[in-house]
């Protein structure tokens, strides 16, 4: 029996992959433009960093990290997410001697053990950015503008930002204990997973997807009815600096994010078409995060975005992504000898950036021009024993079917002339 990919895995097939590549060229150009830079993190880490960065009372955390020992008995886990491997990284590598703010950008996998489903991967890719040194407002504003600027690149629609502010360490205390007196009178009628989080994290219970919990959490103080000063005139400014660059926003007093790191700001994008899982980005400030790993104190902002997300939305909104699959030529050769000078033609022509394929099937004159019609060559440049002996190919021009022997000698020039 033939042995298949893990659950929730996917192959990325070759036509799919070049409209990966289309992707992430649109990415690298605006992360150009916007002044970010890649950075590239290993795929696990110690256990400890996600343990501490992302929350022990997340669903990341408790659930769905991929947590194995290695031979010399560390814990080690795929990374299930980015900021906080980048905020390692930021921190180890001493990035805050650079000129502040220190703005990345990160492409590549994620694993979480989740309940596959539609859009929800258990190996998953990330686009991410993450901002370092500054709590200006305007950087949380140009985060949530540069991921909003690349959905309308792509031409995406109808994509909502919700917005909203978790608070920070000196108003979040209050904000819990007035949730935790709201919630205390019908805390045995909540499910078990929220009521092991009211102690600990009652926002959580916030964004229990059961609906008795929904019902019963309905109504409760919301963080941002309970920001001190400084979150509230942080969280108008970045509405501010939005309502400036004509970012539509709505505010969603219920939106709390999986992940435990956030303060200030937290966001996310969604798109209503592509099913349960519409949030195709997600992201918000975490001015603590870094201190908490160990690092020097510094403030973050960043969101992550899911690639197989976009892609479910490019496809329900009918957009295709212009792809350039054309060969330039394909050289069909007939006999042993033809072949021999077709494949050194071949090496010739590939030097010049030329895009050249030819025959290894042994087939045919009409079989090789069927290939090269399949891989969409603009030309075929025929070689037989007698054009050998002549010193002189055939050059078909595929879409026309026009042809026109030419000398050996002349074949680049031609090529180069006319492709
Ligand atoms: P997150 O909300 O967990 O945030 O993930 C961000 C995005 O990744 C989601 O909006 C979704 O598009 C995609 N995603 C998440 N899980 C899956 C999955 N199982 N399958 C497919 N796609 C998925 C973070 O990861 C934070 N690190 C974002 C961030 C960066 N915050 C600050 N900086």
């Amino acid at each position: 029996m033939l042995i298949q990919r893990p659950k929730g895995t996917s192959d990325i097939l070759p036509d799919q992959v070049e409209k990966w590549h289309y992707i992430e060229n649109v990415l690298r150009q605006i992360c150009r433009e916007y002044g970010y830079d890649e950075i590239r993190t290993p795929i696990f880490e110690h256990t400890e960093l996600f343990q501490r960065g992302v929350g022990e009372t997340t669903d990341i955390v408790e659930k769905e990290m991929y947590t194995f020992r290695d031979k010399a008995e560390r814990s080690i886990t795929l990374r299930p997410e980015g900021t906080a491997s980048v905020c390692r990284a930021y921190a180890e590598n001493k990035l805050y001697a650079n000129p502040l703010p220190v703005k990345l950008y990160y492409l590549g996998p994620m694993f979480r053990y989740e309940k596959p489903q539609a859009g929800r991967f258990r190996q998953f890719n990330q686009f991410g950015i993450e901002v370092f040194g500054s709590t200006n407002p305007a950087v949380d504003a140009e985060v949530i503008t540069l991921a909003m600027d690349f959905y309308e690149r792509l031409g995406l629609n109808g994509l909502e930002v919700h917005l909203n502010s978790v608070g920070c360490p000196k108003c979040r205390p209050v904000h819990k204990r007035k949730l935790q007196e709201f919630l205390q009178p019908h805390l045995d009628k909540f499910c078990p997973n929220c009521q092991g989080r009211f102690e600990r994290n009652p926002l959580r219970m916030l964004d229990c997807k059961n609906p008795t919990c929904q019902e019963l959490s309905d109504g409760a103080p919301t963080t941002t009815q309970c920001l001190c000063d400084e979150c509230e005139e942080h969280f108008a400014a970045v509405k501010s600096y939005l309502d400036a660059v004509g970012v539509r926003y709505f505010v969603d007093e219920r939106l709390v994010r999986g992940l435990d790191y956030y303060t200030k700001t937290a966001f996310e994008i969604m798109v209503e078409e592509i099913g349960a899982q519409s949030a195709i980005c997600g992201g918000g400030r975490y001015d603590g995060l870094i201190e908490e790993i160990g690092g020097p104190a510094t403030p973050g902002i960043g969101f992550a975005l899911g690639m197989e997300r976009i892609f479910a939305a490019l496809a329900v909104q009918g957009i295709d992504i212009p792809l350039v699959t054309r060969k330039d030529v394909y050289i069909a050769v007939l006999g042993q000898a033809a072949a021999v000078e077709g494949f050194r033609l071949q090496a010739i022509l590939r030097k010049l950036n030329l895009k050249v394929e030819t025959d290894y099937l042994g087939r045919g004159l009409k079989a090789q021009l069927k290939a090269a019609d399949r891989v969409r060559a603009r030309f075929a440049v025929i070689i037989g024993d007698d054009e050998l002996a002549r010193g002189v190919v055939v050059v078909r021009q595929m879409d026309s079917g026009d042809q026109v022997e030419i000398g050996l000698i002349d074949l680049e020039d031609y090529l180069l002339a006319n492709s």
